[in-house]
């Protein structure tokens, strides 16, 4: 079968993050999340990074203050060496028989940082990324992290700083798009304002116009954008019980996913993608669930009269459909861990055409380090040394999907490197 070839296969992981010993240290000092903090009953120090990880928080501090022992729910993740060795990256990728990964700052990146210091922050966080790169020339790259909090002048400076860096193919971006300052202060959680908001239009056409590495056949030019969920639904929707007896199960099976599809779907009603032409999104988790939404969203918006009166006659004629902008400006990952949703990945970028070459926009990830293997619940150094399931998942779901072995390549490694000119 072609999996038995697995060897010969040049495989690109380009959903793979890192948080640098910067970008720990940042955590380790703050009191509200994400935070780094040490609790009793666990080894390693516990990172704590979503909404809905809150409320174990809070209870394992109250324990901690009372000295009543160690808690019995730690909350958050263990912060394993999984997180910001660059050795392990390595291990992990010879592990799975990885050839290349686009390594990324997971999230949520410079969200939380002020206005003055993320620029700065940025500058030298991508220039740690690029650093570490450079050790292992050709099978590193890395995605960019913005500082989305500063002044849009800092954010276009950081642009041109980046790409001017040697292994820089693309830019994170999480969902919240620009912080403005008036935002900051009257909403608690401190979000920005999404990526439909039009202030982000010349960043986008900044990113959209970075030239190719030198020597690149330029077919398709500027930086991609690997946009990334963090902040999920409101803690209301997954209803009382959750905290306490679903895990993360809710906000990163559901929460992220829809997040990611309301974000794209924002953008797509906004025009961004018949403003900005030549801009081209990496979207993670294969889109959330944009491949099976699009039909409807198409449909919603072709049946609605409110957007159709409000439209002028040009704009009407200029909008790209949907499933255009699946075609010619998304790519999808296939970080998705069943053949069933691959193949609406696949299909979503098919759409009336014969030649069926959806499978050419879908590109493999891993998600390390999160969903290690466990034991008794939890994640360990010696465990995550060997073989991942959530690995084995996503692997065995391309193998899965019905693809001819020219195809099963093109999604393992080929899609990744000829969009973001990997070959050395
Ligand atoms: N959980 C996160 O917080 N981020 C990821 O990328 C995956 C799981
Ligand atoms: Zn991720």
């Amino acid at each position: 079968t072609a999996r038995a070839t697995n060897e010969r296969m040049r495989v690109v992981d380009v959903h793979t993050h890192m948080y640098t010993p910067e970008y720990i240290k940042i955590l380790q000092s703050r009191d509200k999340i994400p935070l780094v903090r040490k609790f009793e009953g666990s080894s390693d120090p516990r990172l704590i990074l979503l909404e809905a990880e809150v409320q174990s928080l809070e209870e394992a501090e109250k324990k901690k203050k009372k000295n009543a022992g160690s808690p019995t729910q730690l909350p958050g993740r263990p912060l394993t060496r999984h997180f910001s060795s660059l050795e392990q990256k390595l291990h992990f990728m010879d592990t799975h028989g990885i050839d290349v990964s686009v390594i990324s700052l997971a999230n949520p990146w410079l969200d939380f940082v002020g206005a003055s210091e993320s620029g700065p922050i940025a500058r030298s966080i991508n220039e740690e990324f690029n650093g570490m790169c450079a050790l292992h020339p050709g099978r590193l790259f890395f995605f960019a992290v913005l500082p989305l909090t500063a002044p849009v002048p800092t954010v276009l400076e950081s642009i041109a700083h980046v790409s001017n860096l040697e292994y820089c193919r693309g830019v994170i971006l999480g969902t919240s798009g620009l912080f403005h300052s008036e935002d900051s202060s009257s909403s608690s959680s401190g979000r920005g304002r999404g990526l439909d908001d039009p202030d982000l239009l010349p960043i986008f056409k900044a990113i959209a116009a970075v030239k190719p590495p030198t020597g690149a056949a330029a077919a398709e030019e500027g930086l991609l954008v690997f946009v990334h969920p963090h902040y999920g639904l409101p803690n209301e929707v997954w209803g009382p019980r959750a905290s306490a007896e679903y895990g993360h199960v809710l906000p990163l099976a559901l929460g992220f996913p829809m997040e990611t599809t309301i974000a794209i779907t924002r953008m797509y009603l906004a025009g961004v993608f018949d403003e900005v032409p030549d801009l081209r999104l990496l979207l993670a988790h294969s889109g959330g669930t944009l491949p099976f939404l699009a039909g409807r969203i198409d449909s919603c918006v072709r049946h609605d009269g409110f957007l159709q009166k409000q439209q002028t006659q040009t704009q009407r004629q200029r909008r790209k459909n949907i499933w255009e902008v699946l075609k010619t400006q998304i790519y999808l990952d296939a970080v998705i861990y069943s053949h069933v949703g691959l193949k609406a990945a696949i299909n979503a970028s098919n759409m009336d055409d014969p030649r069926g070459r959806g499978v050419e926009r879908l590109m493999f990830g891993t998600d390390h380090p999160f969903f290690p293997p466990l034991e008794n619940g939890e994640g360990n150094d010696t465990l995550a040394d060997g073989q991942w399931e959530s690995v084995t998942l996503n692997m065995d779901a391309v193998y899965r999907a019905g693809l001819e072995d020219d195809d099963v390549q093109r999604v393992l490694g080929t899609n990744a490197s000829r969009v973001m000119f990997l070959e050395k």
